[in-house]
């Protein structure tokens, strides 16, 4: 089978990767020339993946006969509706359900009013005035978000983003003031996880639980970002995440799904959860409609039992037969090799990385390239993102993280990488910081669990909500 691949970062090069060693051909849709991908694909147009019309011409001219989209903008642009209108089966939602992610206000009204479980408390300030009278009741723990899609770079948290409440009301303000919307959330305490499902007519299926790492610099300092790294657990749970706290995970995910398909917007696609997990089990911080990126790269890469491409193929026709649902039982470790200054610290683009990537497949370690461009045999330029991801399995999560490390021996240039991603250090640092939040008692009754609202005006506040997933 040919799919139409569309975009061209470093997740759409793992889910053509997949395809390839499931035997189906992959032709790719993007307005760059991602290396990895180009040496891959059997056809290749350059355009812009955003643009319905482009995308659906690109798709016939290719002689597809699936397409998966990558990225969140063509999604919100409505590319998958044009193609499925011109007959080709696609994986990923529709427009008006991809809103579950270009609109974080659309999202967190829908889940409201749907009394979907596990969100944190919430208020819609439509004017300054308003951020002024919403912001007390929560104390100073709070979590600016901008309406739209900002590829995970405009969220601002209390303590981390800033100390001083004046300065997140002033973010707040000054959104609102450019024409944004603006959503403020309660900032709470735990472990962020990351579970994906394939969403089809039949049900939504879950992937192996991942931990991404979004801030910039080693000890989860510096900006947010798209995601440095992440890693994954051999179980496919996590090392602070039980089965049971994964399940109600999915559940809230597959409560999420019955909300927007009962808005009538059906749903044929990845879907993501961002979660934190905290003393009374998982909340919802985000839903994305996309693989996450790094996170799809560490589950695609323990996609080989299966054939993704006959998976894929039952995404797009809305039912998949639960036997193409294995993950290999591996821990992976993906670290992300970036240009010095990534994460607003200066720097940029055009930065030469030489690799040897046959010294690094032999350290048990696979490359992906995400935003770079062929610089010769060997060598890549940076652009100015994510540029390439090492992805390290083991039978241990550490170990997958030693993996990339000693492979790092095999890539020159300047770069920079998160060393402290999948760590022993770090690993006991997360479990020990989930451990004192569940001191006896801090988690007596974890469902259900009220959740008390903001003292807000019933007009821009989300409601209370339970959580009994
Ligand atoms: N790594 C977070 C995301 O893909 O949105």
């Amino acid at each position: 089978m040919r799919w139409l691949v569309v975009g061209g970062g470093a997740r759409e090069h793992a889910i053509a990767l997949a395809l390839a060693r499931a035997g189906a051909e992959v032709a790719v849709l993007s307005s760059n020339a991602n290396p990895g991908l180009d040496r891959l694909a059997v056809a290749r147009a350059r355009g812009d993946p955003t643009v319905p019309s482009e995308v659906v011409e690109h798709a016939r001219r290719l002689g597809v006969e699936g397409a998966v989209i990558g990225p969140e903008a063509p999604l919100a642009r409505g590319v998958a509706d044009a193609l499925r209108a011109a007959e080709i089966p696609t994986v990923g939602p529709g427009q008006g359900a991809a809103r579950l992610e270009s609109s974080k206000v659309y999202c967190r009204e829908l889940l409201a009013r749907r009394s979907v479980p596990g969100q944190p408390r919430f208020a819609l300030p439509s004017t300054p005035e308003e951020v002024d009278r919403l912001l007390p009741s929560f104390e100073g723990r709070f979590v600016v978000k901008p309406d739209g899609l900002t590829a995970g770079k405009g969220v601002r948290v209390a303590g981390s983003d800033f100390t001083d409440p004046r300065e997140g009301a002033t973010y707040a303000k000054a959104l609102l003031l450019q024409g944004s919307r603006v959503v403020l959330e309660e900032k709470l305490d735990g472990e962020e996880f990351s579970v994906m499902a394939f969403v089809t007519d039949a049900g939504v299926h879950p992937m192996p639980a991942v931990q991404d790492y979004k801030r910039a610099l080693e000890g989860d300092l510096g900006a947010n970002t798209g995601g440095m790294g992440a890693y994954s657990q051999r179980d496919h749970l996590l090392p602070f995440l039980s089965t049971a706290d994964r399940d109600r995970a999915v559940a809230i995910l597959e409560a999420c799904v019955a909300a927007i398909r009962a808005e009538g917007q059906p749903y044929r696609g990845i879907l993501y959860g961002g979660f934190l997990l905290t003393a009374q089990g998982p909340r919802l911080l985000e839903l994305n409609v996309r693989f996450g990126d790094p996170e799809g790269i560490n589950v695609l890469t323990l996609y080989e039992e299966g054939d993704f491409s006959e998976l894929l193929a039952g995404v797009a026709g809305g039912r998949v037969d639960p036997n193409l649902l294995r993950f290999r039982l591996r821990a992976t470790a993906v670290k992300y090799l970036v240009p010095p200054g990534y994460g607003g610290r200066g720097g940029g683009a055009g930065g030469l990385v030489t690799l040897d990537e046959a010294a690094i497949e032999a350290e048990g370690v696979h490359v992906v390239f995400g935003s770079v461009e062929a610089a010769g045999p060997g060598a890549v330029r940076f652009g100015t993102s994510r540029g390439i991801a090492l992805v390290g399995e083991a039978s241990a999560i550490h170990e997958a993280g030693t993996r990339v490390e000693h492979a790092l021996g095999h890539v020159a240039g300047a770069y920079y990488v998160r060393h402290d991603i999948a760590s022993a250090a770090d690993l006991e640092r997360r479990r020990e910081r989930m451990r004192q939040l569940l001191v006896p008692g801090a988690r007596a009754s974890p469902l259900p669990l009220s959740v008390a609202g903001p003292a807000a005006p019933p007009s821009s506040a989300g409601s209370p909500e339970q959580l009994t997933g």
